[in-house]
């Protein structure tokens, strides 16, 4: 489906965007401030007059038959809701009759319900409790979205059986790839609970959520020691009233690092080896006698530097079985991740080459969990050929909730869309098409049991669950989706947008609109044509640098780009699939570059050339996405204050990313191709400095520009001045079409550290000229000190003096390391010399300074032009004088602290240290 402006403009989804232009009328008076932390469990009093009578007339009291845990959660949700849907009380009582809400178990499959009502009560049954807790859930949400009570008769029961979270949550609070705040689990208070767990419960439950695993893969053997495992229980317990399993991931080499202080250690994690089994044997017997309903492993094994079995000369099956032949006496279930690779140029092969052969030896109660595309959660890839690879293996879909490559918590992307293409994709395996990846993870393709779909969930502590109001739509359409992947985007969005904004019809209509663009949308402004990975690879995977993955995930030249998959790829798939892919012509545009490395003048099926199209399709996604701003800001009054306003400030975001992505990858392939667009008409900046500036002086701004119309062109360059004390000049140059000019652009900042940033102005459309981070450094000549500090060998800032790891301490220069030094590091030419390099390291390091009689102020550079950063601290004497936050790679900060040198100076000792091994970093020092 593509949307354009005019489809949506003509109608489309209920006069979509177009509604927006109707006055700004709110339905019901201006709703009352949320801050999203109920999710789509609001229960707020039923608005219509008529239709609160009419539910306060039917529904009474609710009377719980039976006296397991989970029924009684089912019978304290009911009360919950209905009392506040109702606007008094409907408690739990045991007296049938007239206007009960009876909830129990009755003659139905396991985990299904009815709803069915009956002459003077509604009756709620499922086939076990947990079907009776989802039919709970079911009622309430029908309430919720004032669906007519004649004829209430429901019957459901979820297609996949195994319904599973992943949790990438660290011992230390962190969250990999998490965007809304630290972990909600506090481990270290555990067995001490959380109110906010039972409300994780209640959330995840409500939408059919049945497995859930509260650690990272990348998993730390801590979580498995004897200690933790109480306080897990305790939260076992926690989950167990919702009718949820707890699982745990393990690290394969748990034996080694959790015998290590012992007389007779376990030295090796072999799976053959007697010790080993004996050890996860023991470990196994223990968790079940704290945990009896405990889940199972997750396992990510020999896999971005995880331990596993293939250290010892045995296969992933081999492994697994191990370990689920231990957990299956007690109902346990192991899953083991296929996400291996061996290397990025075959990414998209790996997974298959290794798990393929293995097809058939993992054990019933093994289950292989594989990601939907063959190399990591792109906003476009081809569906893993392992999916049709596997007929004689259990498989989950392993689908990333967490917007890690779709834009974090900045960017709305509502995957769904994206899910259903996914879970639609015939493998051509068998007649006809052969199983879809959604009748695999069903059991309905190869009648299997231990089948379904894991989501790397999105939840962190932040107040709104998932760091910006739009993002728990995809917890939602994940959950929904493994219940029932017949659903479509629309039925599961709908039900969102009512259960969390209510049911005015124009925001219902907009923000959905919105919401099944929003996929395409990102992908028109980031990836052109299946191309993906053209963020830094080891880094946040948020900012565009398609420089990074050159001749990794795409072979750009001057000619053409993409990546020829040809020769191998393809025969990784059914007949059907490998003649699509194999050929340009027949290839799908939307994969097109992933597939095949193509001249920039090869036509798509749409008409268009490849270059056009990566033209067009990033102008116009930018476009969409102002659009979006737009649309939502004609809502204001129809939704809260407090949720309107966050969800705007998260456009204004959007829109500034959206125009960064299409500016960088827009002038990286005009770069490259030279060939002027028959649309769009443009400039594109770009600096040869990257954006350093000395404060306190006179900058020459070196900026190159590059005049992409078809005409030649007059610029006037400037720098916006930040405030009035920064002083800038103008330079004019005309630029012919298609050439480039290096022009330089006199400015002065104030002497500050800073990082600003700053726009160029050019008079037209330029790409590249918002949104630069340029950081300011002060003056070495107004400073008591000032250091460029990093390798020993990388380009100085003027005026600025080296410090290198050899830098040691001495008292005539007035600084240096004293002990051991630090690590260095170099991030290569395309950062300034004050970003590119800098010194860090795991351990506290030491760095002596003299300071000058009186107040100084100090100020410390830090940030890493690759992979993330995570916090630095200074301290002087055991007192902790500044502190950087995680930071994603590319992103600095300065951070400052006053220190006194006394009437006559001083030396200081300054120890710079991160948290419990994590790597600090220092770019540069100035006192001034
Ligand atoms: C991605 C992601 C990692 C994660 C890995 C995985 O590579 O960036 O943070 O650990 O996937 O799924 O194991």
């Amino acid at each position: 489906m593509t949307i354009t402006r005019r489809t949506l403009l003509a109608g489309g989804a209920a006069g979509a965007l177009a509604a927006g232009l109707l006055p700004n009328l709110p339905a019901f008076g201006a709703p009352a401030d949320e801050d999203g932390y109920d999710l789509w469990l609001r229960y707020r009093l039923v608005a219509n007059p008529d239709d609160l009578a009419r539910y306060r007339t039917a529904f009474t009291h609710i009377v719980v038959s039976g006296n397991h845990a989970v029924l009684r959660s089912a019978g304290a949700e009911l009360s919950r809701g209905l009392s506040a849907l109702l606007g008094r009380s409907v408690p739990v009582t045991n007296q049938l009759g007239k206007g009960a809400v009876v909830v129990g178990v009755g003659d139905l499959a396991a985990e299904s319900f009815t709803i069915k009502r009956r002459a003077d009560r509604v009756e709620i049954t499922g086939g076990d409790e947990r079907g009776a807790l989802y039919g709970a859930f079911r009622f309430l949400q029908h309430l919720q979205r004032h669906r007519p009570l004649s004829g209430l008769d429901i019957a459901d029961r979820p297609a996949s059986p195994l319904r599973m979270l992943n949790h990438w949550d660290n011992l230390n609070g962190s969250i990999e790839r998490g965007y809304a705040g630290k972990s909600i689990f506090a481990w270290d208070e555990l067995p001490g609970l959380r109110e906010r767990y039972v409300d994780y419960a209640r959330t995840i439950a409500s939408v059919g959520v049945n497995n859930t695993v509260v650690n990272n893969v990348n998993a730390s053997a801590d979580f498995l020691r004897s200690e933790r495992l109480t306080g897990l229980a305790a939260l076992a317990g926690v989950l167990r009233q919702w009718g949820l399993r707890l699982w745990l991931s393990a690290n394969y080499a748990a034996p080694i690092t959790l015998t290590a202080d012992r007389p007779s250690p376990v030295t090796v994690a072999d799976p053959f080896d007697p010790g080993v089994q004996k050890w996860w044997q023991d470990k196994i017997d223990e968790i079940y006698r704290l945990i009896p309903d405990f889940g199972g492993f997750l396992v990510k094994a020999n896999s971005e530097g995880q331990p596993g079995p293939l250290d010892y000369g045995r296969t992933h099956a081999d492994g697994a079985n191990m370990l689920a032949d231990r957990l299956a006496p007690y109902g346990g279930r192991l899953v083991w991740r296929s996400f291996v690779h061996g290397g990025f140029s075959d990414w998209a092969q790996y997974e298959y080459n290794v798990f393929h052969p293995l097809d058939g030896q993992f054990h019933e109660n093994a289950v292989v969990q594989t990601k939907n595309g063959p190399i990591d959660f792109q906003v476009r890839e081809p569906v893993n050929p392992l999916f049709g690879g596997l007929p004689r293996t259990n498989q989950l879909v392993e689908l990333e909730i967490t917007q890690e490559y779709t834009g974090h918590s900045t960017q709305l992307c509502y995957l769904v869309p994206e899910w259903k293409t996914i879970l639609g994709f015939p493998t051509y395996q068998g007649p006809g098409t052969g199983p879809t990846v959604a009748d695999i993870v069903t059991g309905t393709a190869y009648q299997q049991h231990n089948v379904g779909m894991a989501g790397v969930v999105n939840l962190g502590d932040d107040r709104n669950w998932t760091g910006y109001q739009l993002g728990a739509a995809n917890t939602h359409g994940f959950a929904r989706l493994a219940w029932n992947p017949r659903l479509s985007a629309d039925e599961i969005v709908t039900e969102w947008i009512e259960l969390t904004f209510g049911l005015d019809q124009q925001v219902g209509s907009v923000l959905k609109a919105i919401m099944l663009q929003s996929w395409e949308t990102y992908e028109s402004y980031t990836s052109p044509l299946g191309m993906g990975y053209l963020t830094y690879p080891l880094g946040a995977h948020f900012r565009p640098d398609p420089n990074s993955t050159h001749n990794l995930s795409h072979y750009t030249t001057s000619e053409g780009t993409g990546f020829d998959r040809t020769a191998v790829f393809p025969q990784l798939y059914a007949d059907h699939w490998r003649d699509v892919y194999a050929s340009p012509d027949n290839c799908p545009d939307e994969l097109l570059l992933f597939m095949h490395w193509v001249p920039y003048t090869h036509r798509l099926k749409s008409g268009k050339t490849v270059i056009q199209h990566i033209y067009d399709s990033h102008f116009a996604g930018y476009e969409r996405v102002l659009e979006f701003r737009r649309a939502w800001g004609r809502l204001a009054g129809r939704v809260d204050q407090a949720r309107y306003a966050d969800i705007a400030a998260t456009f204004d975001a959007h829109v500034v990313e959206a125009e960064r992505w299409r500016d960088t990858i827009v002038s990286y392939f005009y770069g490259f191709s030279r060939i002027l667009s028959t649309g769009a008409e443009w400039l594109q900046v770009e600096y040869p400095n990257r954006g350093l500036l000395i404060g306190g002086r006179a900058n020459d701004l070196p900026l190159d520009i590059t005049n992409a119309f078809r005409t030649s062109q007059t610029v006037a360059t400037s720098v916006r001045p930040v405030d009035s004390s920064w002083k800038v000049g103008t330079t004019s140059v005309a630029i012919g079409s298609g050439a480039s000019a290096s022009i330089t652009v006199p400015v002065t900042p104030p002497l500050v550290t800073e990082l600003v940033d700053l726009a160029i102005d050019t008079g037209q459309t330029a790409l590249g000229a918002a949104h630069q981070t340029f950081v300011v450094t002060p003056d070495a000549a107004q400073c008591h000190l000032a250091l460029d500090i990093g390798t020993a060998d990388s380009p100085l800032v003027p005026g600025y003096s080296r410090v290198s790891p050899s830098t040691t301490w001495d008292a005539t220069r007035g600084y240096g390391w004293v002990g051991t030094a630090p690590q260095p590091r170099d991030r290569g030419s395309s950062w300034d010399a004050l970003r590119r390099d800098f010194v860090g390291d795991y351990p506290a390091r030491t760095f002596r300074i003299t300071l000058p009689p009186g107040t100084v102020r100090l100020s410390a550079l830090v940030g890493d032009g690759g992979p993330d950063c995570p916090p630095t601290i200074i301290a002087e004497a055991g007192k902790i004088l500044a502190t950087s936050s995680d930071l994603p790679g590319g992103v600095f900060t300065w951070i400052h602290a006053d220190l006194d040198g006394g009437p006559t100076g001083r030396t200081a000792d300054l120890v710079l240290d991160s948290e419990p091994d994590r790597f600090w970093h220092l770019g540069a020092l100035v006192l001034t």
